[in-house]
């Protein structure tokens, strides 16, 4: 049987990503989730966290004088807990480049589009007024690059004539909750790395290209 790894997941909302990797965790997904940090207090993700008997710690971006301090600070909190794996889950925070580089190869996002598609903020809405009739989300390796590092899996979803943003969020939001276990599990069985020319690599295999999610992945 393969070790649980050790995760921290850092979030700043809801956490329904972050639920869904408890979730995974309470059934067979081989991690041991450390701790849980938000930037924000009082989210509800926190209380996730508290529920299913996580350990929780705040740190308040606001009480910290610039980003560089900030980072800094996050840096000692996350390794206190000793990951291998720190997956950012609706962390809503750009990082600084001495952050990015600490956690190389180690250091996991999700985004609500097809990227390189829509990288920021008000993705739903701008995927609305482009017109555009596909839709998704995106697990990646972090580098400096914002919203711009090696990708790993990405769902697509069609966007639907009446929707609006918050519809369409809900829709990508199932398939987020299904990819980003699925990325993790890949990483805490040994089968994805980022390698040293920053290539994603999937069970030995350079990904030309994301793997692309269909339900048949969730049992890979
Ligand atoms: C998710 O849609 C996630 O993809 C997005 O924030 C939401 C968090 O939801 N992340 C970003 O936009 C990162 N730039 P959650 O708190 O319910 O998981």
């Amino acid at each position: 049987m393969t070790a649980r790894l050790p995760v921290v997941v850092v979030i700043s909302g809801s956490g329904t990503n972050l639920q869904a990797i408890i979730d995974g965790a309470q059934c067979d997904l081989p991690i041991e989730i450390r701790a849980v940090i938000s930037n924000r207090p009082g989210v509800y993700g926190l209380q996730r966290a508290e529920q299913a008997g996580i350990e929780t710690a705040i740190l308040d971006h606001r009480e910290y004088p610039d980003r560089e301090s900030y980072d800094q600070a996050l840096i000692a909190l996350i390794d206190s807990y000793s990951p291998k794996l720190v997956a950012l889950a609706g962390f809503m925070r750009i990082l600084t480049a001495d952050f990015v580089r600490h956690y190389g190869g180690r250091l996991l996002n999700i985004h609500p589009s097809l990227l390189p598609k829509y990288t920021g903020l008000h993705t739903h809405q701008r995927v609305l007024d482009a017109g555009d009739s596909l839709h998704g989300a995106s697990i990646h390796f972090v580098t400096e690059e914002l919203d711009g590092g090696p990708l790993i899996v990405q769902a697509q979803v069609p966007v639907e004539a009446g929707d609006d943003a918050n519809m369409l969020a809900a829709r990508v939001l199932q398939k987020e909750h299904q990819i980003y276990p699925l990325a993790i599990r890949w990483f805490a069985e040994n089968r994805l790395i980022l390698d040293e020319n920053g290539d994603v690599r999937l069970d030995n295999k350079r990904l030309e290209s994301p793997v692309l999610f269909t339900p048949l992945e969730s049992i890979g």
